[in-house]
């Protein structure tokens, strides 16, 4: 398919401001209610935040979306601790799924993290084999498990920075 026929490479990735978080938490809790569907637990973070709390970490930043001409159709964020870039809230719209678009969002996040940045972390469901699948896949490491609520174990996932030669 020529470039400029295949949807996916018109999906260009972009900072996201607070003047998206009304967009955003609509497709958190869209994409995360399927997570949710799979622990049979409504009270995982992603569909307990408020739009209140959703404009606050939009401040903090970086947050990046993937935008297909008006629509905002996923979404990521890095959260710097120390020497960590905490990776989260990696979202992709279901009619946007499985044509790569968590792979760029991943890949943005991780290029653009501040110098001091030598390590990034993210956790994902223990049940939820396609995101662990994407993430082995990016490179990442299992280094721990933890339990989130009653229902969710958490397994917490590794990879160092490549440092330029
Ligand atoms: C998890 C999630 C972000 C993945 O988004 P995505 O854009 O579908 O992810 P990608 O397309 O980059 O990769 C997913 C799979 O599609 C495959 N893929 C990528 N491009 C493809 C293409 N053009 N054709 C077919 N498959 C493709 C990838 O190889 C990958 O395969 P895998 O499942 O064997 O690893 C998305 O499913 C989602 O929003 N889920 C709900 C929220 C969630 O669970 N977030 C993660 C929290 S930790």
């Amino acid at each position: 398919m020529p470039a400029e026929d295949d949807p996916v490479s018109q999906v260009r990735v972009l900072p996201a401001t607070s003047a998206d978080a009304g967009e955003l938490l609509t497709l958190q809790r869209a994409t995360f209610l399927t997570e949710a569907q799979v622990y049979g637990d409504l009270s995982i973070p992603p569909l307990l935040e408020s739009l209140e709390q959703c404009v606050a970490r939009l401040a903090q930043g970086p947050v990046w979306k993937a935008v297909a001409g008006s629509r905002i159709v996923g979404s990521v964020q890095l959260g710097i601790d120390g020497s960590v870039g905490r990776i989260g809230r990696l979202m992709v719209a279901p009619d946007w799924q499985r044509q790569g678009i968590a792979t760029k969002l991943l890949q943005v996040a991780e290029k653009t993290a501040p110098a001091e940045v030598t390590a990034y972390e993210l956790s994902t469901g223990a049940e939820s084999e396609r995101n662990l699948q994407l993430y082995r896949n990016a490179g990442y490491r299992e280094i721990k498990r933890e339990q989130q609520t009653d229902k969710v174990e958490l397994v917490l996932l590794a990879k160092r920075r490549r440092t330029k030669r």
